[in-house]
């Protein structure tokens, strides 16, 4: 049983912590805090509530952040730690130190090449999965990672406490909580998209029923639209005889106005907006923005090469349209990333040396990742670019239309869960109609301002209906 010293009355556990560490050449630690809706969701529960994060440990500095004890079993670390106190409404952080092999097998093995790949419909000739011995080793790692979640939220949670337990990554860990733990309550919360039936139950039967079981070990399983929640409840009713006593939720994240129109008005945005118009250069011309994960749901190349037909087929865009392309670096473990992150590069390129003017850069590719830059870009744009092949939500579709400065156009796949809410002011695109969303980024730059601005302020009303703060305590409240 936890001790009364560890004993939180709500629990969060996710793979990716708020916060991550550092090691400095002095050999002091660095803390960096996330961003994030769960982050700013979690704020909203105020600070007498007495959270606790439960998430992995990730790299060198987290690790060392827990042999120093400062997120380790003992005293509890504030969210920006690194020597400060905690800030009010931050939850203090557990890391888990699980070794390191184990965690990649789970992490990049399981959670991140064959349950993302399932939920995204990634797998494609010819990367379609031979679930082999390999496979199963790392599932066996998938378990132990997940167990040893289950054990630490086990120990902390005080009776009858809230455990809200995050994504894919962690599915397995309600059904592990529960037969652990039967006093408390626990939720899951899937950021992502939920697959098919007929395309989830490409996995294994076994592992697939043990997935299932796994979440259904849940008083509640939420998710971010009914098209999801629907999928999930499709799977149980096919494989596993339904979903039994679970409840099945909704809770669709929304930007948060607030935090972004304040944010995006800041100095150092001032100066990224003042170095990104250098860049574009031309009086008046147009800028079609995207923000992204360098990830393969995206669809960045696709979005490139429908901008590339955009210039050939209408010649009277070339110099007079910039593509602003943000597309900072994930998930570099796996060879299929590595090699998407250089192929975006490549296009990037290609259309810059077959169009480029003494003057005149078409595309402007990012791959740092810097906030404030892409807050500029949101700013400046006139088109926003979400082409995603398949996105649990999307939350740049919802931000750009809040901190645009003269309204923009949202061209948005509508294979987006955000298109659910939307679409009705989105120029939808099909995703993999490359012809298709080349038209609809033509409609968005030639828009009618009056329209443009019309369409952005209810774009902005629908994004941010339910901030993370809201999305937070409902998921609480619906807890019991
Ligand atoms: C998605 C997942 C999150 C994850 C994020 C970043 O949004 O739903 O759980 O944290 O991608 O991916 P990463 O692998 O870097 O944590």
């Amino acid at each position: 049983m936890a001790t009364e010293r560890s004993a939180a009355p709500i629990l969060v556990a996710s793979n990716r912590g708020p916060v991550s560490y550092s090691v400095r050449q002095d050999g002091g630690l660095d803390a960096r805090r996330g961003g994030g809706g769960l982050v700013s969701g979690l704020s909203a529960i105020g600070p007498e509530a007495g959270a606790l994060w439960v998430c992995a440990a990730l790299g060198e500095g987290d690790r060392e952040a827990v042999r120093r004890g400062i997120v380790g079993a003992g005293p509890k670390a504030p969210l920006n730690s690194g020597g400060g106190g905690r800030r009010a409404g931050e939850p203090g952080v557990r890391m888990l130190d699980i070794d390191a092999e184990v965690h990649a097998d789970a992490y990049n093995g399981i959670a991140n090449s064959v349950l993302w790949f399932v939920h995204h419909m990634l797998y494609q000739t010819p990367l379609e999965p031979s679930f082999d011995r390999e496979f199963r080793r790392q599932w066996a790692a998938y378990e132990q990672y997940n167990r040893a979640f289950a054990e630490a939220l086990a120990a902390e949670a005080a009776p009858g406490a809230a455990v809200l337990v995050q994504d894919y990554h962690l599915a397995l860990v309600p059904g592990m909580l529960r037969a652990l733990r039967d006093d408390l309550r626990i939720g899951h919360f899937s950021h992502t998209p939920w697959a098919p039936v007929d395309y989830f139950r490409m996995l294994p039967d076994d592992i697939a029923e043990q997935l299932l079981q796994g979440m259904l070990g849940a008083d509640r399983l939420a998710f971010l639209t009914r098209r999801w929640a629907d999928a999930f409840t499709t799977c149980c009713d096919a494989l596993v005889g339904g979903v039994g006593a679970t409840r099945v939720g909704v809770h669709g994240l929304g930007a948060d106005a607030e935090f972004l129109r304040e944010r995006a008005h800041r100095a150092d945005v001032a100066e990224r907006i003042a170095a990104l118009r250098e860049q574009i250069g031309g009086a008046g011309r147009k800028t079609v923005v995207r923000v992204d994960r360098t990830e393969l749901s995206k669809n960045i190349v696709r979005g490139l090469r429908a901008y590339e037909l955009l210039l050939a087929e209408r010649p009277e865009w070339r110099e007079r349209v910039v593509h602003l392309a943000f597309a900072y670096p994930s998930r570099q473990d796996l060879a299929v990333y590595r090699d998407y992150t250089a192929e975006v590069s490549r296009v990037a390129e290609e259309i810059n040396s077959r169009y480029r003017t003494p003057g005149w850069t078409p595309v402007i590719l990012h791959v740092e990742d810097d906030f404030a830059r892409s807050l500029a870009a949101y700013r400046l744009a006139d088109v926003a670019l979400v082409n995603p092949i398949r996105d649990g939500m999307n939350l740049v579709a919802k931000e750009v239309p809040v901190v645009s400065d003269e309204g923009c156009a949202l061209v948005l796949s509508r294979e987006a869960g955000a298109f659910e809410e939307l679409g009705a002011d989105a120029l939808a695109v099909n995703p993999y109609d490359v012809v298709g969303t080349a038209a609809a980024l033509h409609e968005g730059l030639t828009m009618p301002e009056k329209e443009r601005r019309a369409r952005t302020e209810r774009l902005a009303a629908a994004g941010t209906a339910l901030p993370p703060g809201r999305w937070f305590l409902e998921q609480l409240a619906a807890l019991g």
